[in-house]
């Protein structure tokens, strides 16, 4: 069994499954290259994937990535890393790859593994780390989604728990590690002024928006069997609504941010088709890796409903789409309306929440319109702070504190349990999937969720 409860045992290897995919690409060797900026990395880093290749080619690889994704090469910070860098070709199926790997990993006794593969690889990854005793004294990081659905979810947890402890098992949800979403539960529990109305008797509704102008960019294999509800609602949409919803956690006791969380999942009614409104945009079908007849949701807009003391009646909507007019993840908490209608004719009141691309918080409130009138006008006192290239990236937080041990920010097999119950019954063809037209806000039947509430908030675009 990997992992030890007391131990925080700083890892003393890297191995990454996937290591010539998209993952490793644009978000998993940036982060190890600012690793070895801040003088954080020096263990051996065993790529692991199938494709016959040098380490030569290899580091250009992981150069090209941090190039385009990690916001510039640092010679001297690469050149560590390189040096660093080990590959194992070859295929998981073949248990002679799992021992080269042990090979490798001779002078390593508590490894981090790093699963950077399909969902449906876990399981024979897991398997022949086991079998070869790299697992020994090992942790695993494994991406998600978790499982497709409640059942395989749990089915994968158990392949898990066959070869490594709980302790040892990081799954990796980078939403809880983004430095915005970190700000949310500072921002909500550092503040005073906010708690008495952070409630459904001050709160209308409450919006997530994760819009993306992207679309599937050579994922297409991944993408079309997983869609937009298990690729970022059950996890990272959910986690957004977990920070925003739960009661403030006891600072003495580690375990305290994940048992809030999971308290709001369990709250959360599973959705019905009603709630729910999914979209393909036109042309998903001609992408390669994409089914001609895909069915798959690239765009999915729902409301969840919390029975819970503070949020009864409070609306959450979420709206997550690829092709969507512009890339912005945002929050907007919609405050009741004051009773006299002379001074708030209209929208006005709330707290906007940018959580992507750069972190900001705006207080949505009236002023007075200059003039005889006692009319007012809708204005935002806002703070922006836009990232910078020394900002510790999600991944890279998340890496360091899985090689320290620490399972603070990664999500917890309960909570994603809770997760997969509220989505469940809407999974796959429960419900019509509506075409869009590329660049537009989702198939027009999104709006209908939210009519009640005056609509859709746009995020701020620049
Ligand atoms: C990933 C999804 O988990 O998150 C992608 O698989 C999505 O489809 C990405 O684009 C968004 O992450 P971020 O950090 O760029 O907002």
């Amino acid at each position: 069994m990997g992992g030890d409860p007391m131990s925080s045992t700083r890892s003393d290897a890297f191995v990454l499954f996937g290591a010539t995919g998209d993952l490793a690409y644009k978000k998993i060797f940036p982060a190890l290259h600012s690793m070895a900026r801040r003088g954080q990395l020096d263990v051996p880093i065993v790529a692991v994937a199938r494709p016959r290749w040098s380490v030569e080619k290899l580091a250009d690889r992981a150069r090209q990535s941090v190039k385009e994704h990690g916001g510039g090469v640092d010679d001297a910070a690469f050149a560590r890393l390189a040096r660093l860098l080990r590959y194992v070709e070859g295929d998981y199926e073949d248990p002679t790859t799992f021992e080269r790997l042990r090979r490798q990993l001779d002078k390593s006794d508590s490894a981090l593994h790093y699963l950077a593969v399909p969902p449906s690889l876990f399981r024979v990854v897991v398997d022949g780390l086991g079998r070869t005793g790299c697992a020994s004294g090992a942790r695993v990081i494994v991406e998600k989604p978790f499982g497709r659905d409640l059942p395989s979810a749990k089915a994968l947890n158990e392949a898990l728990h066959a070869v490594f402890d709980e302790t040892a098992i990081f799954r990796i949800d980078h939403y809880l590690g983004k430095e915005a979403v970190q700000n949310l539960v500072v921002f909500r529990f550092a503040n005073t002024f906010l708690e008495p109305i952070w409630n459904r008797h001050y709160v209308e509704s409450v919006q997530i928006t994760m819009a993306e102008a992207f679309g599937i960019e050579g994922r297409g294999r991944f993408y079309d069997e997983v869609g937009a509800i298990r690729d970022v609602v059950q996890n990272h949409m959910m986690q957004v609504v977990g920070v925003l919803a739960m009661e403030p956690p006891a600072t003495t006791y580690h375990e305290s941010i994940r048992d809030e969380l999971v308290k709001v999942f369990r709250q959360v009614r599973p959705l019905e088709g009603v709630d729910v409104v999914r979209g393909q945009f036109r042309g998903y079908r001609n992408e390669p890796g994409v089914a001609a007849t895909s069915r798959v949701e690239t765009f999915a807009a729902l409301q969840l409903h919390l029975d819970s003391w503070r949020w009864d009646g409070v609306p959450f909507f979420i709206r997550a789409g690829k092709r969507l007019p512009v890339t912005a993840t945002e929050v907007i908490v919609e405050l009741r309306r004051p009773p006299v209608a002379q001074f708030a004719p209209g929208k006005g009141n709330y707290v906007r929440l940018r959580i992507g691309p750069e972190v900001s918080i705006s207080i949505g409130a009236r002023v007075k319109t200059p003039g005889e009138e006692m009319a007012s006008e809708p204005t935002e006192l806002s703070f922006v702070r836009r990232p910078t290239v020394d900002e510790l990236s999600a991944y890279e937080r998340l890496i360091g504190d899985a090689m320290q041990g620490d399972a603070t920010l990664f999500a917890r097999q309960d909570s994603v349990e809770a997760t997969w119950r509220i989505v469940q019954p809407v999974l796959g063809n429960a419900t019509p999937v509506r075409e869009y037209e590329p660049g537009t806000w989702g198939p027009p039947g999104a709006d209908r969720l939210t009519e009640s509430v005056g609509g859709w908030a746009c995020p701020t675009c620049e």
